[in-house]
């Protein structure tokens, strides 16, 4: 590479969706890496394909490996790339392993880290995405903050304002890029015999839910409690752990699909009664395409969906099929109908770009701040 350009450094599908607007606005400044933590085609290719993004400059293959082990592998690959390239920045999104070892990577060589959906916070030291989350907070440069709550829990942590943009979230323009129109909507249902407004849509991928196989069973067992389609694309983890468990009998009520490319995902969640999943994307999109959302999990790092209206959290138990049964009522989809989705209006990623353009203007530029009134606490 001859010139110094920016590198954004992704792995995985949520990485892929929400860095896809940056990338296309940084252009030739840019380049991609790709760790390989996602290595089917369903869960990556797929997702550059729909984005039309760019094949990766360069390619590591984490994928399949325990956490350690992919830390291990970015934090030396990427490293020995980042000290050849020397690009001016490494862009990291969001909380994946990908992410925090991406960022230790370019901190290690000396390079400044920007991180992209910066600041959420669950506090719930066992999900490893909150370490993640941490670990970059840490080492970035600059933040860039989907929503004032997320700034405040960055400034709360002692980061310094002039590190910190308020960006809103950049699913907000993927979800409105990538939305089927109506007719191709109509087409996604009808090809899989389903009525608008009246199934469910699934998706349960998170070690806390599907590495136990208690709380998956729970899970299983209250989602076929619902008397409606359940529509479940299943994740490589969640088939892997029911097939270990010798669960598969629970799938037999629901209808279990492959991973789905991300239009025809946000296609059949549009015309969902209620959607269900511990996905921490969803609890964003949700609020976009104006879906209620049952969010199956200990804890949120994204309470500004809860608060807005768009989603109840619910623990896997007794009370979970009780729980799904009265979600799937129509008077919560009715309520969500016309409310504002809390993470902006769809410019985060063109204000991520100002932010990193400004990056070499940044020490002691004033005009960048959060401002210090933003939060009294
Ligand atoms: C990762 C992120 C999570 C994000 C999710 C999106 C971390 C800690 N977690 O979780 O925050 O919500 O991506 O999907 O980074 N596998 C395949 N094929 C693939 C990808 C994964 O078979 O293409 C298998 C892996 O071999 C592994 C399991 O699925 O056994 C988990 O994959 P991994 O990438 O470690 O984490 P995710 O659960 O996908």
């Amino acid at each position: 590479m001859s010139e110094r350009r920016i590198a954004l450094v992704l792995g995985t599908r949520p990485e892929i969706v929400k860095l896809a607007g940056v990338a296309r606005l940084l252009g030739e400044r840019s380049y991609l890496v790709h760790s390989g933590q996602h290595y089917d085609d369903l869960m990556s290719q797929a997702f550059f394909d729909s984005y039309r993004l760019p094949e990766p400059a360069y390619r590591l293959a984490v994928g399949g490996r325990d956490r350690a082990a992919q830390f291990a592998g970015i934090v030396g690959d990427l490293g020995q790339h980042l000290r050849a390239e020397h690009p001016v920045a490494v862009v990291v999104q969001g909380d994946t392993n990908t992410a925090a070892a991406g960022a230790l990577a370019a901190t290690c060589v000396g390079i400044p880290v920007v991180h992209v959906e910066a600041g959420l916070r669950s506090y719930d030291r066992t999900m490893p995405e909150e370490i993640n989350r941490q670990l970059v907070g840490v080492l970035a440069t600059l933040h860039c903050a989907p929503t004032e709550t997320s700034a405040c829990n960055l400034l709360s942590e002692g980061v310094p304002t002039d590190r910190i943009v308020i960006t809103g979230n950049t699913v907000v323009e993927a979800v409105e890029e990538m939305l089927p129109e109506p007719a191709r909507r109509a087409q996604l249902l009808a090809d899989r015999e389903l009525l608008s407004e009246e199934y469910v849509l699934v998706t349960i991928h998170r070690p806390e839910n599907v590495d136990d196989p208690e709380r998956l069973r729970s899970i299983l067992t209250a989602l076929a409690e619902i008397d409606l389609p359940v529509l479940m694309p299943i994740h490589p983890r969640t088939r892997d752990r029911i097939a270990e468990f010798g669960l598969g009998d629970l799938l037999a009520p629901l209808r279990v699909i492959d991973p789905l490319d991300h239009p025809s995902f946000l296609g059949l969640a549009r015309h969902a009664r209620l959607l269900v999943s511990d996905s921490g994307g969803l609890q964003e999109e949700c609020t976009v395409l104006k879906r209620p959302l049952l969010v199956v999990r200990n804890s949120t790092e994204r309470p500004e969906s809860v608060e807005a209206g768009f989603a109840r959290r619910a623990v896997p138990g007794p009370g979970l099929a009780e729980q799904m049964v009265r979600a799937a009522e129509r008077g919560w989809l009715e309520a969500v109908a016309h409310l504002p989705s809390p993470y902006g209006d769809g410019s985060a990623s063109e204000r991520i770009v100002r932010a990193i353009d400004d990056l070499s203007l940044y020490e002691g530029s004033p005009d960048r701040l959060v401002g210090g009134q933003l939060c009294a606490r």
